[in-house]
């Protein structure tokens, strides 16, 4: 569904230039839900807005849906942006009119007119859970239905790619435990692709592949042991929030060789006072080892 290369990009501002991708490196199988986790300012609103058609990237390659983006021309980036992704952001006041109804407010962006277009607001309401909040007034909901009523309009035009930026910030620890299981439940009725950007580890635990992005770069993977939904079979929810060991944790090694150290494994003894590590291939695996000190 998703995939960069080398993706780069700059902002300029009038005397200072900001690289906030540097040479970026994904894939996203088609039918994914999938966590993008980073500290602020890593580059994660910038992917997904390079992802959404939003902003155009520096260099690089994308593709996404087998569509080239970087060769897109203003037309075919309007069609992109209606029919091929949804977007929901954080702050879900960018998405939705306060005055409105629910109901209302899913209508505005469907293409389809008349009857048609209602019956297919109603759907996505019910579909998000909020069959029964239809006619209330935007204002009037709790955070977590009106982040619901963002998931509705996002899906309006039957997107094949579902991009979430930090769509739980602003909610409660359950809230957004629920709001994570509705885009759980929509990955696997829809087959919908889903990329969540998330500060929370917890959260980021719950699906089976989490891609961890430092300086603009993909630095770590971490890749489920076995899938969330085999493992809730097995476990109840409250048991899985002490699990630690669900995932199994990957460095990402680059084209060019390039792999970055997770952050922790530094601190041990020897390899700080150095730039250097001796590396040994032994049996088919690559050993570091810090750099000898003289005698
Ligand atoms: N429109 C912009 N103009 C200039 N710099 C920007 C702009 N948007 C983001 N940046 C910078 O790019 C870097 C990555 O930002 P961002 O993608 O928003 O990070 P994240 O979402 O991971 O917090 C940051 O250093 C940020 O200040
Ligand atoms: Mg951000």
């Amino acid at each position: 569904m998703i995939r960069c290369e080398e993706l780069v990009k700059i902002y300029k501002t009038a005397d200072l230039e900001v690289v906030a991708l540097q040479g970026l490196d994904m894939q996203v199988e088609d039918g994914e839900l999938m966590a993008i986790i980073g500290n602020s300012g890593s580059g994660k609103s910038t992917l997904l807005n390079m992802l959404g058609g939003l902003d155009k990237p520096s260099a690089g390659r994308l593709f996404v849906d087998g569509k080239d983006l970087l060769a897109f021309g203003e037309k075919e980036l309007v069609k992109y942006k209606r029919e091929t992704v949804g977007f929901v952001w954080q702050n879900n006041a960018r998405n939705l009119i306060p005055y409105l109804t629910a109901l209302e407010n899913v209508e505005l962006p469907i293409l389809l007119k008349g009857r048609r277009r209602r019956a297919r607001a109603i759907e996505l309401l019910e579909a998000v859970g909020l069959g029964h909040r239809l006619k209330n007034k935007l204002s009037e909901l709790s955070g977590g239905e009106q982040q619901r009523v963002a998931i509705a309009i996002a899906l309006a035009n039957e997107p094949r790619l579902l991009l979430a930026d930090e769509p739980t910030g602003s909610l409660d620890t359950k809230t957004s435990e629920q709001v994570l299981d509705l885009f759980r439940n929509l990955n696997q009725t829809l087959g919908i692709t889903v990329v969540i950007v998330t500060h929370d580890p917890l959260l980021a635990r719950k699906v089976d592949r989490v891609v961890q992005i430092r300086d603009g770069k993909t630095s770590a993977e971490m890749i489920r042991r076995e899938s969330y939904a085999d493992e809730l079979a097995r476990l109840d929810a409250e048991h899985l929030q002490a699990e630690q060991k669900s995932h199994i944790e990957y460095a990402v090694l680059d084209k060019a060789g390039r792999l970055q150290i997770p952050a922790g494994y530094l601190d041990a003894e020897g390899f700080k006072d150095s730039n250097k590590v001796r590396v040994e291939m032994e049996e088919g695996r690559i050993i570091l080892y810090p750099q000898e000190m003289m005698p």
